[in-house]
This record gives C-alpha cells, sequence and structure tokens, in this order.
C-alpha cells in the first residue's frame, strides 16, 4: 500500500529512499513578467529554446521550469544545478548523464499556471498536469478508447470534462513514463476516470507492448488542476512538495 504525504513546502531535499518517489509543483501565476528570467544555470541547447519563444511569459515559465528542475535535481545530488548534463533518449525523453551517486529518474510537466517534477532513485516515473479548457468532444473521440468513451458517456455534463482531464493525464504520464512519445497508439490500452475510482491501467492490447504495468496516482496540485503520475511498480512512498525557492 503506497503511502502519500504531502503538499508540504520545501526548498529541496536531498534524500530520496529507495523505492520512493517526490513530486514537486510550482505555481506560474505569481510570475512576474516584468522579471528579467534568470537563465544562468540552464545549457546552452536550454538558452536556445528559451530564445525562440516569442512572447516573455513563455520565455518565464520555460526559465522557471528548467531552472526549478535543475535546482531540484541538483539537491538531490550534491551537484550544482548548471553543471547537470542531460540527454534525450531514443523516444524523446529526458534523462540525467553520468549521475554517479545516484541514478536518478525524472519527468517534468509544465501547464500554463503550473510545473510538476516527479524524481525517483529506483522507478521510472511519468507525470501530465493539464488545466480545464474548452475539450471538443471530437478530441475525445480521435485519441480514447472504446472502455473510455463508454466510461465517458456514462458521465453527467458537469464532470465530463474533469473525467477527460483524468483520462488524458493518466494516459499522457504512461506514455511519458515509457518515453516513446506518439509512437504508441492511444486507443490501444483504457485507464480509468470516473471520480472517486481508484487511478489504474484497465487493460493493454497489441500494440501497445508496455514495459511495466505502471501504477497510476492522483497528484493534482490544485483544484484547478488535474495531474497524473505513472510509476513503473507500487511505490512505499509518494512524498509532493511546493517548491519554494530559498
Ligand atoms: C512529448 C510529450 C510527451 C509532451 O507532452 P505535453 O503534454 O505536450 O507536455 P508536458 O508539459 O507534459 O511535458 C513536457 C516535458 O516532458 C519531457 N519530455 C519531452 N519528450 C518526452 C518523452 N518522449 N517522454 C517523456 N517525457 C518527455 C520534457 O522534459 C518536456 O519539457 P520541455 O519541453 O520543457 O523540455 C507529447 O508531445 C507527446 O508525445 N504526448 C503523447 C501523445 C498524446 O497526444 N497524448 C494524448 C493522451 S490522451
Amino acid at each position: 500500500m503506497t503511502v502519500i504525504t504531502g503538499w508540504e513546502n520545501s526548498t529541496g531535499q536531498t534524500s530520496l529512499l529507495a523505492e520512493s518517489v517526490h513530486v514537486w509543483a510550482w505555481g506560474h501565476e505569481d510570475l512576474v513578467t516584468s522579471t528579467e528570467p534568470d537563465i544562468s544555470c540552464l545549457d546552452p541547447d536550454e538558452i536556445r529554446r528559451y530564445r525562440r519563444f516569442r512572447f516573455g511569459p513563455d520565455q518565464l515559465r520555460f526559465a522557471t521550469c528548467h531552472g526549478n528542475m535543475r535546482r531540484i535535481l541538483a539537491g538531490y545530488l550534491g551537484q550544482s544545478p548548471a553543471a547537470l548534463v542531460f540527454a534525450v533518449g531514443a523516444g524523446g525523453k529526458p534523462a540525467l548523464v553520468d549521475s554517479p551517486a545516484l541514478r536518478l529518474q525524472f519527468n517534468l510537466s509544465h501547464s500554463k499556471n503550473f510545473g510538476l517534477l516527479a524524481v525517483a532513485p529506483a522507478l521510472e516515473v511519468g507525470v501530465d498536469v493539464e488545466e480545464p479548457r474548452k475539450i471538443e468532444p471530437s478530441l475525445a473521440e480521435r485519441y480514447l478508447s472504446v472502455v473510455e468513451l463508454q466510461m465517458l458517456s456514462e458521465l453527467e455534463d458537469g464532470e465530463w470534462l474533469p473525467g477527460f482531464l483524468r483520462c488524458w493525464t493518466r494516459k499522457e504520464a504512461i506514455l511519458k513514463a515509457e518515453g516513446v512519445g506518439l509512437r504508441l497508439p492511444l486507443d490501444a490500452f483504457d485507464v480509468s476516470l470516473k471520480a472517486g475510482t481508484r487511478p489504474a491501467l484497465l487493460g493493454v492490447r497489441p500494440p501497445a507492448a508496455f514495459r511495466f504495468p505502471w501504477q497510476l496516482f492522483d497528484v493534482s496540485p490544485a483544484e484547478n488542476a488535474i495531474a497524473s503520475l505513472a510509476v513503473s511498480g507500487p511505490p512505499a512512498s509518494i512524498n509532493l512538495f511546493c517548491y519554494r525557492t530559498a
């Protein structure tokens, strides 16, 4: 049985038990767009991506997410944020290169107002955060499985959007944990979506062949954000932290 604790304010952690997962969240609502973003710890590739954004708020969000990701990961590794080297796996998933003491797994997700980072020493993780917005039913029909569409059709009108977003973030968290991006067919696996039911991977059909029996958890950081975490096995604990810069 996984113990879930949080949300607790923290400026960073240095210890992470094996078989546990830490999830860090921060908000973008308070960012002051007139402030020059701090890009001092980003690498040349991140700075190139940062400069490609045409609008100040997008630049600020990118700099905040990547700066926070570096600061949090560096805290576990006892390194400076700027010293971390990232590589991208075959499916596009970023990974740390040469994390000597600890082979840290992590995954980042961001929405308009929130950033989320999952970190684990032994288990593989994927995370996704989404905020309510207008969703056309055709989007659900295009991406979800027959089983999921049936479950959605049984929901009351006001429950449709949260149900869709729970489904979407659970599927996306699994795909991000697998690290394969769009290469797996989205309708070849089913996840639960009804309020009050356990987040779960309900079924997998060929050609989807997952490396792990993904465990799903609700890690929504606020009422107006829905977030899901996929973990490669049942973690002993999940600790939720609101990241505060020191
Ligand atoms: C790459 C992808 C996983 C990003 O998802 P997203 O919801 O747009 O964005 P998120 O904010 O959740 O995640 C972005 C972060 O994930 C990480 N990431 C990028 N590629 C990744 C991959 N292949 N696997 C895991 N993580 C990845 C990066 O850290 C990225 O942050 P950055 O762009 O600032 O460097 C997405 O484009 C994708 O392929 N999604 C699956 C397909 C889909 O349509 N799913 C719908 C589910 S119903």
